[in-house]
């Protein structure tokens, strides 16, 4: 038969990338966002297609296309990236939080467009902490409920005087309680929208981290080699 029948480590898996960055809206027409290209996602999905797995892709604001062959959700608000990580990652095997999600969001949304007043004063924008949806994914678990054995999150840190890079990810490793943690060197020109990146996998166990550097694509398949490898060791 001409059917193609998925093969590679990840073959009869179903894992679940998210990517983009959120838009937390403050009325109808405008939001707070970032400047995440969805690249890093992208190329994430691709290799866990290229091992493959079933990807079902939940895209917030991206400036790529989504990747071809996967189950492709569009969200905007982290509540919305929330809900819908929630509902789409029970029953799978892999949950890679590569999204750059909102720490904060207007308290208010307005119903109406805020307009200009004749005083010359502009407004105060109130802020509140979203959701951490990696956390809430990680503690949906450990109420008994389905969800991927397998967290992956990641980290775009700078290291400053009282602490390296990695410290502030092993930190965050142990904050979140997932298994793996993708940590990403940030500085003025790095990461965001470029092609290149530096990668280093943290693991909850302790084990030796991973360190690569070079495209996101290869950044990407270090990650899915790490995921598969931890999804055929087993809880
Ligand atoms: N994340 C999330 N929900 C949030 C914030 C972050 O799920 N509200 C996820 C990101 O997708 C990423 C991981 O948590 O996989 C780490 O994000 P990061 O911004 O580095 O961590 P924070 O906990 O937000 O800490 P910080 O104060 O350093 O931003
Ligand atoms: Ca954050």
């Amino acid at each position: 038969s001409g059917e193609s029948v998925p093969h590679g480590p990840l073959a009869g898996r179903t894992v679940v990338i998210t990517a983009g960055g959120t838009r937390e809206p403050l009325d109808p027409v405008r939001y707070l966002g970032n400047r995440s290209s969805g690249k890093q996602g992208v190329a994430l999905a691709e290799a866990a297609l290229a091992a493959g797995a079933c990807v079902r892709f939940i895209g917030a604001a991206m400036s790529v296309a989504p990747p071809a062959g996967a189950d492709v959700t569009r969200v905007e608000s982290t509540q919305e990236l929330l809900d819908a990580v929630l509902s789409q990652a029970a029953d799978t095997d892999v949950l890679i939080m590569a999204a750059a999600v909102a720490d904060f969001r207007p308290a208010q949304v307005a119903e109406a467009k805020i307009k200009k007043t004749d005083d010359g004063g502009a407004p105060t924008i109130v802020l509140e902490r979203t959701p951490d949806v990696l956390a809430t994914a990680v503690r949906t678990r450990a109420a008994g409920e389905s969800m991927a054995p397998v967290i992956v999150g990641f980290a775009a840190e700078t290291g400053d005087a009282t602490s390296s890079v990695l410290d502030y990810g092993r930190a965050k490793l142990a904050r979140k309680g997932c298994e793996m943690l993708v940590v990403n060197e940030v500085g003025t020109d790095k990461v965001f929208g470029q092609d290149l990146t530096e990668v280093t996998v943290l693991f909850a166990d302790g084990r030796a981290p991973l360190h690569r550097a070079g495209t996101k694509a290869e950044a990407a398949g270090v990650v899915i080699e790490a995921v598969a490898a931890e999804v055929a060791a087993g809880p």
